[in-house]
């Protein structure tokens, strides 16, 4: 009894250590300061990365320069060894209500061409560490697309998806029209799409969506927990695992397959993958050092 009460109470300990973890914060002279953004690091050693949308007044919509201070900010924890995980949120009444309407309304097709209009969302996509969006609130247009460019998404339990881009004349510019269908399949796609309807956070979870439902307050702890936990496996190698799982949606079983196979061989050229074996079998816990 006296041995289980010990355990038991070194669970609760070792748990409360990682909740207190999680919630750290790190100076905000370790970040840099933005005007649509805020930017912090947290977690032990400070190995999540936390962006905040930070445009309350208008929903966190995504205008231009927002846009460009996100990617930024990706490219400074890309070259931060200490980050391992990424996590995007937004506030507690929106994510983000889509692209900025108010600074498009004028546009023309010529110019959209010539400046190759919101061209460079696509390069969120394309980071090699992992990115996990913490939807609460509104996740619309654009904002549900910036969601679908992260990893994984967690949403809180007041979360509302949509593409609502047909209600304006438009259509989803962001993969709504591309990626939607690969995660929730034709027929809810196709509702989103041409309904502009927007959709719970039970309805996002029961169609694969979102992996995950949390209640509002918890959702951002929750997204830096998982992110914590990413962030203690080799960097080298989850940026192989994600680029794996990625193939999946661009190609076939058969090539997909293949280059998971020459990706899988490449992990044995690694440290940490000698480190992780070696440690299992000497029962402790693998130092993994990204090499
Ligand atoms: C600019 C926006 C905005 C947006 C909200 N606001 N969404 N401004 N662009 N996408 C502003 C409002 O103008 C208002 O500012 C303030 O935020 C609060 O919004 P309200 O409408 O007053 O709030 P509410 O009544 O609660 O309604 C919330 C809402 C609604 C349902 C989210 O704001 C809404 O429908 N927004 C637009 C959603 C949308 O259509 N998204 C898709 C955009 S197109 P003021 O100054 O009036 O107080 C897109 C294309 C992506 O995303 C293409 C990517 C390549």
């Amino acid at each position: 009894m006296a041995g289980y009460l010990a355990k038991a109470s070194t669970n609760l300990l070792r748990k409360n250590i990682s909740t207190y973890t999680a919630l750290l914060r790190f100076s905000s002279s370790d970040t840099k300061q933005y005007e649509n953004i805020i930017v912090e690091k947290r977690a032990e050693n400070g190995c999540v990365g936390l962006i905040q949308l930070n445009r309350p007044k208008a929903l966190n919509s995504l205008c231009d320069a927002l846009m460009r201070e996100v990617n930024e900010a990706l490219d400074t924890f890309e070259q931060d060894e200490s980050v391992g995980c990424v996590v995007l949120t937004g506030n507690e009444r929106a994510f983000a209500a889509g692209a900025d309407i108010k600074e498009m309304q004028n546009n023309t097709f010529v110019g959209c061409l010539k400046g190759n209009f919101l061209g460079h969302w696509s390069e969120i996509a394309q980071k090699k560490k992992p990115i996990i969006a913490a939807v609460n609130g509104f996740a619309l247009g654009g904002g549900c697309e910036l969601a679908m460019m992260c990893d994984i998404i967690y949403a809180g339990d007041n979360a509302q998806f949509g593409q609502p881009e047909i209600l304006l004349g438009t259509i989803p510019g962001a993969g709504g029209t591309q990626r939607l269908p690969k995660f929730v399949g034709k027929s809810l796609a196709m509702e989103m799409v041409l309904t502009g309807n927007r959709f719970d956070a039970q309805t996002a979870l029961t169609a694969g969506l979102v992996s995950k439902v949390v209640s509002k307050e918890l959702l951002v702890d929750e997204a830096i927990k998982t992110a914590e936990k990413i962030s203690k496996n080799s960097q080298l190698v989850v940026a192989l695992a994600k680029e794996a799982v990625n193939i999946a949606y661009e190609t076939t079983l058969a090539e997909g397959l293949h280059f998971e196979k020459k990706l899988f061989h490449a992990t044995f050229a690694t440290e940490d993958r000698k480190e992780g074996m070696t440690a299992f079998v000497e029962k402790r816990k693998a130092n993994f050092t990204n090499n």
